[in-house]
C-alpha cells in the first residue's frame, strides 16, 4: 500500500496514534532491516514514551545478517527489546511471545502487586507503509485467534485479536509517516520501494543504487549480471542493459529499463542480502 503524505494525513495519523496509545501497554514497532533508521519515524518515541517498546527488524531475510545483529545490539543499547523477523515466512515468530512478556515485565509486576492477575498485555503494531505490518499481524495471529470487541449489540469499539491468554493485539496497525524531508532518507526509502517509482527518476535512482553497491558491496553487480563493474555508474548501468538485452528500437541500450530491472532485483532480494545503512556508533 502506498501513500502520498500531506500535512493533513500526518496530523490525522498522529491523532489516531495518540488515541490508541491510551489503550495499550506495548508498542510493537516494525522497521525494515535494510534501513532500520530511515524506515522509522522518531516521533513514535515521543508518542510511546511511557509504553514498553519492542522493535522488530522485519524483512531480516533481505538484509545482511551481520548487520541485523549489529542493529539489534544498537536498539537494545537504546532500551528497546528487539527481534529479527521474516513475517512472510514466519522466521523469528517463535521467540516473540517470550520477548513480549520480558518487555512488559514491569507492567506485569505492577499488576501483580495490585492483586491483578492474568490481565493480558495489550499491544499495537506500528510502522511506515509497506514495512510489513499486515503480514506480521497475520503471521503472528494465524487463523486460530479469536477477535474480541464489536460484538453485536455492543457499541462499536476497537477490535482486539486475542493471541493467547497473555497478549491481545489491536487489529488495525498504526501507520507512521515516513520522513521524506531528509534527502538521504528519501533515497533509501525509494531504493526499497516505499516511495512510488512514478514520482522518481528511475534511471537516476538506479544509478544511485549502483553507486552505493560499488562502494559498499563491490562484486555484487559483477556476479549478478556477469559484467565488469566500472566506477562510472552510467557505464555500469549500460553494461547491465547490454548483459540483460534491454534495448530500444532494436539496437539502442535502454538504460531506464535496466535501472528498473536492477531496482526490482534489489527489492526482491535477488542480489543477496544487503543492508543499506549502518548503526551510528559502528
Ligand atoms: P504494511 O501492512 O506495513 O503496509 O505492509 P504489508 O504487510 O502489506 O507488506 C508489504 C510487502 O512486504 C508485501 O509484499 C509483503 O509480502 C512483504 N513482506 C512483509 N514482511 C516481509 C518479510 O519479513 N520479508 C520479506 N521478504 N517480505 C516481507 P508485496 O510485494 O506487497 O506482496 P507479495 O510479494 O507478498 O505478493
Amino acid at each position: 500500500m502506498h501513500f502520498q503524505w500531506y500535512p493533513g494525513h500526518m496530523t490525522k495519523a498522529k491523532r489516531m496514534m495518540q488515541e490508541n496509545m491510551k489503550l495499550i501497554d506495548l508498542v510493537i514497532e516494525l522497521v525494515d532491516a535494510r534501513i532500520p533508521l530511515s524506515s522509522r519515524n522518531p516521533d513514535i518515541d515521543e508518542l510511546g514514551k511511557h509504553k514498553a517498546r519492542l522493535i522488530l527488524l522485519n524483512k531480516a531475510d533481505l538484509a545482511d545478517d551481520k548487520w541485523n545483529d549489529a542493529w539489534a545490539e544498537y536498539f537494545r543499547s537504546k532500551g528497546f527489546s528487539v527481534v529479527k523477523v521474516n513475517s512472510k515466512k514466519g522466521g523469528g515468530m517463535k521467540s516473540i511471545h517470550g520477548v513480549i512478556q520480558e518487555a512488559c515485565r514491569e507492567k506485569i509486576e505492577r499488576d501483580r502487586k495490585r492483586g491483578i492477575l492474568n490481565r493480558p498485555v495489550r499491544a499495537m503494531v506500528v510502522g511506515i507503509p509497506n514495512v510489513g505490518k499486515s503480514t506480521f499481524i497475520n503471521s503472528l495471529a494465524g487463523k486460530s485467534c479469536t477477535k474480541t470487541g464489536n460484538k453485536p449489540g455492543v457499541t462499536k469499539g476497537k477490535q482486539w485479536i486475542r493471541l493467547n491468554r497473555q497478549v491481545e493485539l489491536l487489529d488495525t496497525p498504526g501507520i507512521l509517516w515516513p520522513k521524506f524531508e531528509d534527502q538521504q532518507v528519501g533515497q533509501k526509502l525509494a531504493f526499497i520501494g516505499s516511495i512510488k517509482d512514478d514520482i522518481l527518476q528511475t534511471e537516476e535512482l538506479g544509478a544511485q543504487l549502483i553507486r552505493f553497491l560499488l562502494d559498499n558491496y563491490p562484486g555484487v553487480l559483477e556476479s549478478k549480471y556477469t559484467i565488469e563493474e566500472d566506477n562510472d555508474v552510467y557505464v555500469t548501468l549500460s553494461r547491465i542493459a547490454e548483459s540483460r538485452h534491454c534495448l530500444v528500437r532494436g539496437s539502442e541500450l535502454d538504460t531506464e529499463k535496466a535501472a528498473l530491472l536492477l531496482l526490482d532485483d534489489f527489492r526482491n532480494g535477488k542480489m543477496g542480502r544487503l543492508t543499506l545503512e549502518y548503526p551510528p556508533e559502528v
